[in-house]
């Protein structure tokens, strides 16, 4: 039974409304030529799919996709896009489920290895990646630096979004490495603010990399966004690729 919580229709419902930035051609297109290129002429495997807004365009653009994804209600807007012969999607844990076939690519956008909430279930995403690479496949994941550089002692949280529509907040536990991310967005139909939170595990790239060893994979590259610009030590993000040996 995996940790994760489980997105529910109204979010998945809104998804890609909300997803305005993240849809937009500035994020995907860099994201797509990416992935496209380590993909090669081999499979894609998403995991944690979601509405697809990174699958479906790219296998619009040739890429043969299969997704993973825990929500069936994600799922069902990915649906409303691609039918199953265009686009698999298995509905289940992507640090257990296993599909079919070998991949040349597995990849994890968005930050989602932090919705497993624990160090064996991310260790254990890494493991079900590495079983579905065929040798020389590459993971691929997309994630934040944990922005512990913003919390000096005594402040409880770290704005992220201060907007007229969003007010975004982030909240720590230290000792379990647990972030909450609260939002307050304004709804227009019936006034006043909507409130969410969700629970993330964050790790550092370091982190990753051990996770990425115990499961037989070879950090290949780590940049800080989807054109390729050095990763330093002031970046936010991180792309990070791991291979599996040939
Ligand atoms: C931020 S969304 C990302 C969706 C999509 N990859 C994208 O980039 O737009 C996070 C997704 O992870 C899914 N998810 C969370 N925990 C999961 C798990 N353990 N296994 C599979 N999917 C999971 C959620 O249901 C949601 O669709």
């Amino acid at each position: 039974m995996t940790s994760s919580e489980l997105w529910t229709r109204a979010t998945a419902d809104r998804y890609d409304a909300e997803e305005t930035e993240m849809s937009s051609a500035a994020v995907l297109e860099p994201t797509l030529a990416f992935l496209a290129e380590l993909a090669g002429d081999g499979r894609a495997l998403e995991f944690a799919i979601g509405t697809g807004r990174v699958g479906v365009p790219l296998r619009e653009r040739g890429v043969q996709v299969v997704g993973i994804e825990l929500s069936e209600h994600m799922a069902a807007v990915l649906r409303r896009k691609a039918d199953e012969t265009t686009l698999p999607v298995t509905i289940g844990d992507m640090a257990t489920t296993v599909v079919p076939g070998e991949f040349s690519l597995v990849y994890l956008v968005y930050n989602t290895i932090t919705n497993l909430l624990t160090q064996d279930e991310q260790i254990a995403c890494f493991r079900n990646a590495a079983r579905h690479l065929a040798p020389g496949g590459r993971f691929v994941i997309e994630l934040g630096v944990p922005p512990l550089r913003f919390l000096p002692p005594g402040q409880v949280a770290v704005p992220f979004d201060v907007s007229e529509q969003h007010l975004g907040f982030d909240t720590f536990d230290l000792v379990e490495q647990i972030l909450v991310s609260h939002h307050f967005t304004r709804d227009a139909d019936h006034g006043g603010y909507r409130r969410d939170h969700s629970r993330h595990r964050y790790a550092w790239p370091a982190e990753l990399d051990l996770m990425a060893r115990i499961a037989g994979l070879e950090r290949e590259r780590r940049v800080a966004d989807w054109n390729g610009a050095p990763f330093t030590q002031d970046s936010a993000k991180h792309i990070s690729v791991w291979r599996k040996p040939a």
